[in-house]
């Protein structure tokens, strides 16, 4: 998908919603500079792509107010509008005392949650206040954003400064639609069980109603740690943790960059004009390398300049023909960032003391921000890009070289601890840790055939361009729409509501009225083989000792009867037209006049549809079902077109309903669902709370009749229910839960 189709895309989903992204970092941020003031913008991909959405959309971002001429550039309402030369959504600053933004960014963020996800654990450094003033800050987070959210919005959160904020927003918003993307590693629960906090980071984060992980690793992870960690029902195979009742979905999302960005920047000839100066510039040799990351100890800095000094000592040729250039950003300028640095700092010198000359200089060090242009052309130039992390979430500067490599000239060496490493076919892998190796990798890469080097870089293109920022950002907002949703289609995810419906069936017995196909036993393509798994019949003789229990079908009595076989409970068929109870038919529907005229329409049917493979037509008495499942996709219209034609002729007589693959036909004068519910309960259901649990359009007449009165679940979302389940698995689970907590009473 291209920016075009992407923008397109997210207009008409979005329609009416209003998609709030929050983070720590703003995007643009106003500075005092000689007396001026003065806009930086935020250079990475992601925080360009998410600016570009919500020029589009006309959003919000909320981000904290970092800048020094933050607080003189916004309105009463703390807001900016940007971009600054177009602006069309709305910056709103969060103001965070210094006191606290300290201890909250430099101190839990950057010196607990950062080292403790990239597996740096003696690089942890806890204090408690860092923790008290985490939470007032995102408390602060959590205020700006109520005050700004109504029932249309979707609040997309980023990253680990923000755990806490899904949690307390979920006690005021319990049904905002909340989702997370967490940029950096997930580490597994050997490490993170060293969390100071740990409990109360992971039950903030499943405030969320969707967290979004770079690769599949992190979220296995943090399954993990939920697992061990809380009381929560961890579901492997779906990835959703449902904790206190409520539903997080988790999913892997590799983040990726604009390819076609990279790709017109590096072939613009402004760039070739770059490339000549920069050459100039810095008298570079015939080959250059280029390391670009923030000057950040999990970049592997130290093992890259360590390989590096090897390859300089053990492939002499390349001394005098090889410069390595490193851009090294300074960032959240604090310890163990500026000891990091001196440390890089002094290991460049003394490469460049022990191999440097007047002529050539082994590595070549810029410290400082670049913005994207030039950053391309460093990229275009480079005969190599070495990505060196000790752990990373995923890498850009990995992605952004390579659609910036336009002739398919250069290599990419990649730590494969790096998320990157998942995707990324055709990379140099490299274990950062082993430093010969890596230096015999660097001698790989420059001495690789020119036609080795453009087949691998070319493969590493067509990953990307397939996979750029705009595939990233639908496919997260197409996860986050489809939650929204499922949550907004008129009943809740049971699970969700547990404590809710766990309340009310403690003021009072449940009675439950339970359908058959699609909810006690799968769909199947005959309805012949439809049986009840065994482990649900034993839930149900369960349930039945405790509870009264009625099953509610389309299907005839006997039939029913024999396929369920408990004998304590009450079955109404035909759709409710037929109850048996206690040993006996307690109540039959056949009234003369109907029997005749679906007499009449069975024969019509099972003449005009024999010819077609696959049509099954169910004589069920006083009703008739026409099964088309096992038709053949090319036939079906056929069936529709031979089957509505008789149908016409009875308009006003019968009620035709559509189900799964199914036509039911029944007489108006018969009773549906909901008046079998109604008999049922007026002659046993005085003092329960009436349950009904369904999969089907006919279950919809039962949901009507218990509006208000008791508690309606149907299966699949898109229905008048009060909640949803899932599946059959989570009618089990649901039904379990309630004789499992009469089992603890008693
Ligand atoms: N970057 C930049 N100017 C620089 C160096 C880096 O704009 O001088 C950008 C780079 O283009 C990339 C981001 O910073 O988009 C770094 O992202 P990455 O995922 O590699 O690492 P992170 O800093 O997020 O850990
Ligand atoms: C990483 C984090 C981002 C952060 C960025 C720069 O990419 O995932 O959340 O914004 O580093 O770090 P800084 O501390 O300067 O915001």
């Amino acid at each position: 998908m291209n920016r075009e189709e992407l923008h397109s895309f997210i207009k008409s989903s979005l329609a009416g919603k209003e998609l709030i992204i929050v983070t720590n970092r703003e995007p643009y941020v106003h500075r005092r500079k000689s007396g001026r003031i003065v806009v930086d913008r935020s250079a990475g991909g992601v925080a360009t792509a998410l600016d570009d959405i919500l020029a589009l959309t006309g959003g919000i971002w909320l981000a904290w107010g970092s800048g020094d001429a933050d607080r003189e550039t916004v309105d009463e309402d703390d807001t900016v509008m940007v971009p600054p030369d177009r602006p069309a959504y709305r910056l709103k600053r969060v103001w965070l005392q210094k006191k606290i933004a300290e201890n909250y960014y430099n101190g839990f963020s950057n010196r607990v949650l950062w080292p403790l996800c990239h597996i740096s654990l003696d690089r942890v450094y806890y204090r408690r206040r860092y923790w008290e003033d985490y939470i007032k800050a995102n408390f602060t987070f959590t205020n700006a954003i109520s005050a700004i959210v109504n029932d249309n919005s979707l609040v997309w959160l980023h990253d680990y400064h923000l755990c806490m904020v899904p949690g307390m927003l979920r006690e005021r918003f319990p049904d905002l639609t909340v989702a997370h993307f967490w940029h950096i590693p997930w580490p597994d629960w050997d490490v993170f069980r060293a969390a100071p906090q740990a409990m109360n980071i992971l039950e903030g984060l499943l405030g969320n109603d969707l967290i979004g992980f770079q690769i599949p690793l992190f979220v296995k992870n943090f399954l993990e740690c939920v697992d061990e960690a809380l009381d929560a029902e961890v579901d492997y195979e779906n990835s959703t943790i449902t904790y206190r009742g409520r539903k997080t979905f988790l999913s892997a999302f590799p983040i990726s960059v604009d390819f076609e960005k990279f790709n017109h920047l590096s072939s613009a000839p402004e760039t070739e004009r770059s490339i000549r100066r920069l050459r100039r510039k810095y008298n570079l040799p015939a080959m250059v390398g280029l390391g670009v990351d923030r000057l950040e100890y999990t970049k592997g800095l130290l093992k890259r300049l360590q390989a590096l000094n090897l390859f300089f000592e053990k492939y002499e040729k390349f001394r005098g023909r090889f410069t390595f250039i490193q851009i090294a950003v300074p960032t959240r300028l604090q310890e163990p960032y500026l000891s990091y640095q001196k440390s890089v700092e002094t290991l460049i010198s003394r490469i460049q003391k022990r191999f440097g000359r007047d002529d050539w200089t082994p590595i070549l060090y810029i410290s400082r921000k670049l913005d994207q242009k030039e950053l391309v052309a460093f990229y275009r130039m480079a005969d190599l890009t070495i990505i060196s992390s000790l752990y990373d979430g995923m890498n850009l500067v990995a992605k952004e070289y390579v659609a910036s490599q336009t002739d398919s000239s250069g290599a990419l060496i990649l730590s494969g601890l790096a998320g990157a490493a998942e995707e990324l076919e055709g990379a140099i892998r490299v274990n950062p840790y082993d430093i010969e190796n890596f230096a015999d990798s660097i001698n790989i890469a420059l001495r690789m055939p020119r036609e080795e080097k453009r087949i691998r870089m070319q493969m590493l293109r067509k990953q990307i361009s397939d996979n750029d920022i705009h595939y990233w950002i639908t496919d997260v907002l197409r996860s986050i729409l489809s939650i929204s949703g499922i949550k907004s289609a008129g009943c809740e995810y049971a699970f969700d509501r547990m404590d809710r419906i766990l309340k009310r069936l403690a003021r009072r017995k449940p009675f439950f009225f339970l359908d058959y196909d699609g909810t006690l036993s799968p769909i199947v393509d005959t309805p012949d083989e439809a049986t009840l798994p065994p482990r649900m019949k034993r839930l149900l003789r369960e349930l039945s000792r405790n509870y009264p229990v009625t099953i509610i079908t389309g299907r005839t009595l006997d039939d029913i009867r024999k396929r369920v076989g408990i004998k304590n409970i009450i079955y109404a068929g035909n759709h409710g037209a037929e109850i048996w109870e206690n040993g006996q038919t307690a109540h039959i529907q056949q009234p003369e006049q109907e029997l005749f005229l679906i007499r009449e329409v069975l024969e019509k049917l099972t003449e005009s549809l024999s010819d077609i493979k696959g049509v099954y037509v169910e004589d069920k008495g006083i009703t008739v079902s026409i099964h088309y499942r096992n038709v053949w996709t090319k036939d079906i219209s056929e069936v529709f077109s031979r089957f509505w034609s008789i149908m016409k002729g009875y308009e006003g007589r019968f009620r035709v309903t559509s189900g799964k693959k199914v036509f039911e036909i029944r007489p108006f004068a018969v009773w549906n669902k909901g008046d079998a519910v109604k008999w049922i309960l007026r002659k046993h259901g005085k003092g329960f709370l009436p349950v009904y649990i369904g999969d089907d359009v006919t279950d919809e007449d039962a949901y009507s009749v218990l509006r208000k009165r008791g508690i309606t679940l149907h299966v699949g979302p898109n229905s008048k229910s009060d909640y949803y389940l899932e599946d059959i698995d989570d009618v089990y689970r649901f039904l379990s839960e309630i004789t499992s907590l009469r089992r603890n009473r008693s």
